[in-house]
């Protein structure tokens, strides 16, 4: 599965464990399909035993990942200013110092992702999100599973239950900007809590594997370009029959455009999405990935790729495992 993810070409049908899916892997494909409403995120347009992803609790299903047009460019809009270049400038000090923190205590001999890359990310999304101490413990704890040693045994979609506490604990505090947006009438319970449930648990492993990579080698973009951290953007379905080059995709049927392939089939890479689902939080994740990576260099850190482990996923698939040192020999 993982090579027809990964190389660009025809668009090819795979077998995923959910149900088998088509797969765009040019970056003109990929491109063109970003923008037809054709393919749309909506799942009332699947039909048949195609892949859909995996079932949401209802507090989550009102995401943006999922909503229609109109809802979507409204939630989108709100949300935005959360995550945009201003944004991210406002976050950089805290950042430097979470990343900081996160290099002191791993220090000596270390796993530059269980050690630093994990630990790091989540504590710089929940100093953005300004978590409690009560929604933040839980929080540190699920990323500690999702990125630790004990990677290999835990699926993101068995600690939904988990997740759920917290967002209800943190909807609960108000404390949130989105959650004043909420109060003005502007998001729905379910838009806000779907998209605390984005910011806190979604974009985590793919930040924590775009950090990882760039340690293993390479400036942002080009590892960015190389290996796209999020290998296929969100599931589509066909509203009717779609002609991509001599492939037709039947109405119902669910697409995956593989950002891995596409972006590695050049010029640009397009590792943050393409057309109106294109990452809003851009910039704030490129600081929080410039920041980790920078700390790193900064205090000369050695990275040494051999043993190097990757996980092997249809969404992520990124370094678990990669052997770090502050000790000079
Ligand atoms: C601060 C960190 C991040 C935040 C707050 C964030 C936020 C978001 C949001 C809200 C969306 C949904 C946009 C929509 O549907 O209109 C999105 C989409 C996306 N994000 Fe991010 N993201 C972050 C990090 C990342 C990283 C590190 C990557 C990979 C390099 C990434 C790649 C993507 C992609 C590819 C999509 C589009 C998926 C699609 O078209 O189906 N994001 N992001």
């Amino acid at each position: 599965m993982n090579e027809a993810l990964h190389t660009p070409g025809e668009p090819v049908r795979i077998d995923t464990p959910d149900g088998p899916a088509w797969v765009l892997r040019r970056l003109a494909d990929v491109r063109a399909a970003s923008t037809d409403p054709r393919l749309s995120p909506c799942p009332r347009h699947a039909a048949g035993g195609d892949y859909r992803g995996y079932d949401l609790p209802p507090e989550f299903r009102d995401n943006i990942i999922s909503a229609e047009p109109a809802d979507h460019r409204r939630v989108r809009a709100l949300v935005a200013p959360l995550m945009d270049r201003a944004a991210a400038n406002r976050l950089a000090p805290a950042l430097r110092d979470a990343a900081r923190r996160a290099l002191a205590k791993a220090g000596g001999e270390f796993d530059a992702v269980a050690d630093y890359a994990g630990p790091y990310v989540a504590d710089a999304v929940a100093g953005w999100l300004g978590l409690p101490p009560h929604v933040r413990e839980p929080y540190l704890a699920w990323a500690a599973r999702i990125t630790g040693p004990g990677w290999a045994d835990v699926r993101a979609r068995d600690t939904l239950p988990g997740m759920l506490a917290m967002v209800r604990d943190l909807a609960a505090t108000g404390a949130h900007a989105l959650l004043e947006r909420r109060d003005a009438g502007r998001l729905s319970s379910g838009e806000t809590s779907s998209m605390l449930f984005y910011l806190l648990f979604v974009w985590y492993e793919v930040c924590v594997d775009a950090i990882a990579e760039a340690l293993a080698g390479g400036g942002l973009d080009e590892t960015l370009a190389a290996h796209a951290p999020q290998v296929t953007a969100f599931r589509r379905f066909a509203t009717e029959d779609v002609a991509i080059g001599g492939t037709t995709i039947r109405a119902g049927q669910t697409v995956l455009y593989s950002l891995r392939a596409a972006s590695a089939d050049g010029p640009d890479h397009i590792a943050f999405g393409y057309g109106p689902h294109r990452c809003p939080g851009e910039p704030v994740a490129r600081a929080v990935i410039e920041h980790g990576v920078g700390a790193v260099r900064e205090a000369g850190v050695k990275i040494d790729t051999r043993d190097s482990v990757r996980t092997n996923g249809l969404r992520t698939d990124g370094l678990r495992r990669l052997r770090a040192s502050t000790v000079t020999p």
